[in-house]
């Protein structure tokens, strides 16, 4: 009897598990698959997966780097019963990113869609080509420069906080979190948050352990049903980290909302007096032109509450250790501030911003070392054909790790070194346009990204403008944990000081 019901547990355990890989591959693609390069691992179900249980997570990207040098920057591999082209090539990025057809995700951001549903981040086919165009001029750099004073007052908090550490060596991320959310809350929600708002601390730190938990449930393929995850206490406390992000997007939702119902504020009046239309206010524009519902809302407004603070917020997180750990980059940068505001410290100006060629060199370094998405996947729908003539067929899943790519050493000399140099304009027209893609590329581009490098300069300007930064933290050691947002293993520390002027 007992081992009967044994035998019943697993293979209902078996059906399990291979209900929740929800794109059972066909043999067609099985077939195509199996004829490109890779290691010769377990077949099927856990295949590649296999080592990754042996290995540690946080070393997960240097044994990926190793094989990715071993089959040229692109190999095909089993993963949890998936065919997977793991790839840091550009010449294979380029076929899969300029695609207008494969648009759709991998299959892990399902994990992220309790929080996010099916906004723009993870939606696709149709409903993804109607949000895109409806959401896209709201990034128009005429919009963005009108938010600029609210980015400068976002950092000019923030730094006062850096500089109440008092010299002492702290984890910025938690302090860069709450200013670029702040920002984000004003700037496209017309929501201002108080200083002693704790809810912004609680949504950040909510933002952390939400994408951590969802992570898990990439590599464990027990949490991959939603059945058994949710026996497991994880699910618990994922639903109250939801609840608390739900509940913090839905009160800036609902008070927007009343103020636009009333027709009282449709332009968002800032602390500059000046009037201008939020994001959100468009959403509920079109919400009436294109029948948006309540979720509709919800969920584009959780998705870019999301990108628009965390990805932000570690770009300058790593950037700020750059800094730290480069003390002539960063007089250098320092000079050029000086050059541009003297010793004021005014906010930058669009003008200014145009100046900081050196700046914007450092930043593009930064984000080619330490790009926020290290990784995005992709499911093809339709066959890749790759410049060698090899065929990704239509089933297969497509693994871009930007990371890697970026330290590619075929594209780049001493890929771990930081040089700002490397973004000097000349030598920019000589490389591979898919070498350096921290915003991805091609229709499923970062949205945002104009909005998020103009917030960076300000911040950086901000913070260089007052603060000598030092740490003892060597970026060459640094291991990564295998989430959505880069995060290191263990936390940088980063000692912030104020200039004598
Ligand atoms: C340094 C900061 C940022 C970096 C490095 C970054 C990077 C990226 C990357 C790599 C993607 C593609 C994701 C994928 O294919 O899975 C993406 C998509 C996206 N980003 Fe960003 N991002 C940043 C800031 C922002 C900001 C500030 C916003 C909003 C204000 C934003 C909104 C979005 C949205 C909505 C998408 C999905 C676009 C679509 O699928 O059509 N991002 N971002």
């Amino acid at each position: 009897m007992i081992p009967w019901l044994f035998a019943c547990a697993l293979c209902f355990l078996v059906y399990l598990i291979a209900k929740s890989v929800d794109t059972v591959p066909s043999l067609r693609t099985v077939w195509m698959f199996n004829k490109l390069p890779g290691p010769n691992d377990l077949p099927f179900f856990f295949g590649s997966a296999w080592h990754l249980f042996r290995i540690n997570m946080d070393d997960v990207f240097p044994y990926i780097q190793k094989r990715l040098a071993e089959f040229g920057g692109m190999y095909a591999c089993y993963f949890m019963g998936l065919p997977t082209v793991i790839c840091s090539d550009p010449e294979v990025i380029e076929a899969i990113l300029t695609s207008n057809k494969n648009i759709d995700k991998g299959p892990e951001y399902k994990f992220i869609g309790r929080w996010l549903a099916n906004g723009i981040l993870l939606s696709t086919g149709e409903k993804w080509r109607q949000r895109r165009k409806m959401l896209t001029p709201s990034f128009h750099f005429k919009i963005l420069e009108d938010g600029m004073g609210c980015m400068s007052r976002g950092w000019r908090k923030t730094l006062e906080v850096l500089l109440a550490t008092k010299g002492q060596p702290v984890d910025l991320q938690p302090i860069l979190g709450k200013g670029a959310l702040d920002i984000i809350c004003e700037s496209a929600m017309g929501y201002v948050l108080e200083d002693n708002d704790d809810r912004s601390n609680e949504y950040v730190a909510a933002v952390k352990r939400a994408t951590r938990d969802s992570t898990k449930r990439v590599y464990n393929p027990l949490l991959k049903s939603d059945f058994i995850f949710d026996l497991t206490p994880l699910s618990r406390s994922h639903a109250k980290d939801l609840g608390i992000l739900h509940g913090f997007t839905g009160k800036i939702i609902r008070e927007r909302k009343a103020a636009f119902d009333e027709e009282k504020q449709l332009e968002y009046s800032d602390a500059d007096g000046k009037k201008r239309q939020v994001f959100l206010d468009t959403l509920l524009e079109m919400s009436k032109k294109e029948n948006l519902n309540d979720n509709d809302i919800r969920e584009e407004v959780d998705t870019f509450m999301f990108a628009g603070h965390d990805s932000t917020s570690t770009a300058l997180q790593f950037l700020m250790m750059h800094l730290a750990e480069n003390p002539e980059v960063q007089e250098k940068a320092y000079k050029e501030q000086q050059e541009i505001f003297g010793y004021s410290d005014r906010d930058p100006t669009k003008e200014d911003l145009s100046k900081m060629h050196y700046l914007d060199q450092v930043i593009k370094e930064s984000l080619r070392l330490h790009p926020p998405a290290p990784s995005i996947a992709w499911l093809l729908c339709e066959d890749v054909q790759l410049p060698n003539g090899r065929i990704i067929p239509a089933g297969a899943k497509v693994l871009i790790y930007i990371i890697l790519t970026h330290r590619n050493p075929k594209y780049w000399d001493d890929p771990d070194a930081f040089k700002p140099e490397r973004f000097d304009p000349d030598l920019c027209k000589t490389r591979h346009p898919y070498s350096y893609i921290p915003f991805s590329a091609g229709p499923r581009n970062c949205i945002g990204q104009k909005f998020a490098l103009l917030e960076m300069k300000i911040g950086v300007s901000t913070i260089l403008r007052a603060c000598k930064l030092t740490t003892t933290t060597n970026s060459r050691d640094l291991k990564y944990k295998m989430l959505i947002i880069l995060q290191p293993s263990t936390p940088i520390k980063i000692a912030v000081f104020p200039r004598n002027k």
